[in-house]
């Protein structure tokens, strides 16, 4: 397993993810806004298909994670902590300095995920989420 930044060639297995983890999932065609500096992806790759991602969109020094996903059949084989640390050190190393995203509550296999990132909570947005309702817990961590 390698991770990469994420490339065009990698959209197909992106939206994939996408539709196998989410609700609502992101086209092809809003996924291919990570594609555009500054914002910018992470993907892990084994035989040459991505089997996780994490993207983030990016605002001066300030970066939001804009989702994160592994493939049901991958999981808890630490593919979705590789491609954040890999993102996290490619926003450190293009000099932003805060990372934020939201997260549903009753999500705690992400929460944890995010915890032992370091992540930190500083906020929540009252039903921000629906299918089901829930509200959102704001998480943010410093890094530069
Ligand atoms: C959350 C998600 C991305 C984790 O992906 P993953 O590749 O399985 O995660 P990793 O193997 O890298 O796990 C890293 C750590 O996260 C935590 N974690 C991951 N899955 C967990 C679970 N089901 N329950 C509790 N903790 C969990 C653990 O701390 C784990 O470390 P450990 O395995 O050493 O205990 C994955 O479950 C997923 O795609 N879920 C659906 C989409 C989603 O909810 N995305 C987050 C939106 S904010």
């Amino acid at each position: 397993m390698k991770t990469t930044i994420l490339e065009a060639a990698y959209l197909p297995d992106v939206a994939e993810l996408e539709r196998l983890c989410f609700v609502h999932p992101w086209s092809e065609a809003a996924l291919a806004h990570l594609l555009k500096e500054p914002h910018f992806g992470v993907v892990a790759v084994e035989e040459g298909r991505a089997l996780a991602y994490a993207g983030l969109s990016v605002a001066l020094d300030e970066g939001e994670i804009t989702n994160v996903a592994t493939h049901p059949q991958h999981r808890r084989l630490g593919l979705a902590r590789a491609v954040l640390t890999a993102l996290l050190s490619e926003a450190k190393a293009r000099g932003l300095c805060r990372i934020t995203l939201e997260v549903r509550v009753s999500n705690t296999a992400a929460r944890e995920l995010y915890a032992s990132l370091g992540f930190t909570p500083c906020g929540t947005r009252k039903g921000f989420y629906s299918a089901p309702r829930e509200d959102a817990l704001i998480l943010e961590k410093t890094i530069n």
